[in-house]
């Protein structure tokens, strides 16, 4: 099997190991005007020369008495600088240091983070070697700690990874692998329940989604930590593929349905990095994994199904799909009554329609803690928006027939009432945060080419760190 990220991670380099690097001078916007000052006169030219302004994010190579560049000038902001330096990383060839003013660490964090976000490249799938592909590394300031800004960026690729991978190598057998590898490497426990299993022990919606496919649904559960530390448990929507299933999608909208396993994929980010950096919680992740397919067995509007929980659900609509498979997997995360648990799922194209892809909302039953994710969402540069479980539309999700319905019959607040139905199944007084995240890019941006992405993964491990870290 492959192991998971595939795209090589080849950013950074410690400091021993760096060959004459070349400087790269962050400077704030509101004090480039002081630093071109304290510069030799040959220095302040060639800035006058090049009409350098200084904006944020703008650079300056700085030639040396042979006309080599040994000095890059970049003007960063303030704060919000995660992307400083993405369009500059593999631009050229060598070691590379960073030279400032006593920047804080955590701003130097997001920048060495953001060099390796901009080197990604997703190549898996082409059989030509990459033609004059640069090798830029970046030595990491030694007021950080390597390993954490390591394991963010390669949790990030393997966010970007998984979403990208062709869905014909990404079926829920494939995610199992990637969980049962990640298992292995950090001595995590596995426990899959795959195909009639899901019947045998109650899973009714997950098998009900996936049944059409070859590729067999499966509750993938894999635990980590000691017992008596809090208890995290991560919820994630693993539809490898949605075709809408009986309600079939149209050609554009199937065209990107790859991703509809984003939500698992951000799971394993955040799993990696609570695993990788030892973060002393109780952690669980429980992914629904499926392929959303069309055959003669496929589940049908107005098929009325059990669940796990034991509530029924009337089909509505089978493309709505997504909350039936987290359906099953919150009510086995109550089961235990953790602390916290968070969902993730590409779950509703009206979160789109509301936010756009860059943003994704967040659902809480509890104010303060979406709050504080939000807050924290914004101070590493991995937006999130607080919106309402609005219970006046709790109603829309009622059925005639059975306890309720997958699909509400109008659009109005489409993101909402599927955050409501999902709440339905999470137990009274349980803690809990629902992310409904787009996983992708459709326009390239310094440091975020288009494809797969890591959305809400990065500000909840920084959530738990800060909140769980002895
Ligand atoms: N995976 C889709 C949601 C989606 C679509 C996310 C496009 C991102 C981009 C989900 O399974 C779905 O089809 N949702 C339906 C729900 C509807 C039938 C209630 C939707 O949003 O149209
Ligand atoms: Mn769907
Ligand atoms: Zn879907």
């Amino acid at each position: 099997m492959t192991s998971f990220p595939i795209t090589p991670l080849n950013a950074f380099i410690k400091k021993s190991e760096a060959k004459s690097p070349i400087k790269i001078h962050l400077v704030e916007e509101s004090r480039m005007e002081e630093w071109k000052k304290s510069q030799d006169k040959a220095v302040q030219n060639w800035l006058n020369t090049n009409q350098y302004k200084g904006k944020k994010g703008q650079f300056l190579a700085i030639p040396n008495k042979e006309g080599k560049t040994e000095d890059i000038l970049c003007a960063i902001g303030h704060n919000d600088n995660l992307f400083a330096l993405s369009s500059l990383a593999g631009t050229l060839n060598g070691h590379f240091e960073l030279h400032h003013a006593a920047l804080e660490a955590e701003n130097l964090y997001q920048i060495c983070l953001g060099w390796a976000l901009g080197l990604y490249d997703f190549k898996a799938y082409k059989t030509a070697p990459a033609k004059d592909k640069k090798e830029s590394l970046l030595v990491v300031p030694d007021q950080l700690d390597f390993d954490h800004v390591n394991n963010m960026a390669t949790s990030v690729y393997l966010v970007r990874d998984m979403v990208n991978t062709p869905p014909n190598d990404m079926q829920p057998q494939n995610i199992e692998d990637i969980a049962r590898d990640m298992a292995k490497t950090f001595k995590a426990d596995l426990r899959v329940v795959t195909d009639g299993e899901l019947v045998d022990q109650d899973y009714h919606a997950i098998y009900a989604v996936g049944k059409a496919s070859e590729n067999r649904p499966r509750l993938i559960d894999l635990t980590w930590g000691n017992a008596k530390d809090p208890k995290i448990t991560l919820v994630g929507k693993g539809v490898c593929f949605d075709t809408g299933g009986l309600n079939l999608k149209g050609t554009s909208n199937m065209g990107l349905m790859k991703k509809d396993m984003g939500g698992s994929a951000q799971v394993m980010g955040v799993a990696r990095m609570i695993m990788a950096m030892k973060l002393p919680v109780r952690l669980r992740v429980l992914i629904g994994a499926v392929e959303n397919s069309v055959a003669n067995n496929a589940y049908r509007p107005s098929d009325v199904i059990q669940t796990k929980k034991g509530l029924t659900v009337e089909i509505t609509n089978t493309d709505a799909e997504g909350r039936l498979v987290l359906a099953d997997c919150l009510a086995e995360a109550c089961q235990e009554k953790p602390d916290l648990i968070v969902d993730f799922a590409t779950l509703t194209g009206a979160a789109r329609v509301a936010l756009g892809p860059d943003l994704p909302p967040v659902f809480s039953n509890d104010e303060i803690f979406q709050h504080e994710l939000v807050e924290i969402s914004h101070r590493f540069q991995d937006p999130l928006w607080g919106m309402p479980l609005w219970d006046g539309y709790d109603s829309y999700m009622d059925s005639k027939v059975a306890d309720m319905v997958n699909s509400a019959s109008g659009s109005f607040a489409g993101a909402i009432t599927a955050g409501l139905f999902l709440r339905r199944f999470v137990d009274e007084g349980q803690k809990w945060a629902h992310i409904d995240c787009y996983a992708w890019t459709p326009a390239a941006k310094p440091g975020k080419p288009v494809g797969g992405e890591a959305h809400g993964m990065r500000a909840l491990y920084h959530y738990l760190e800060q909140t769980y870290k002895k």
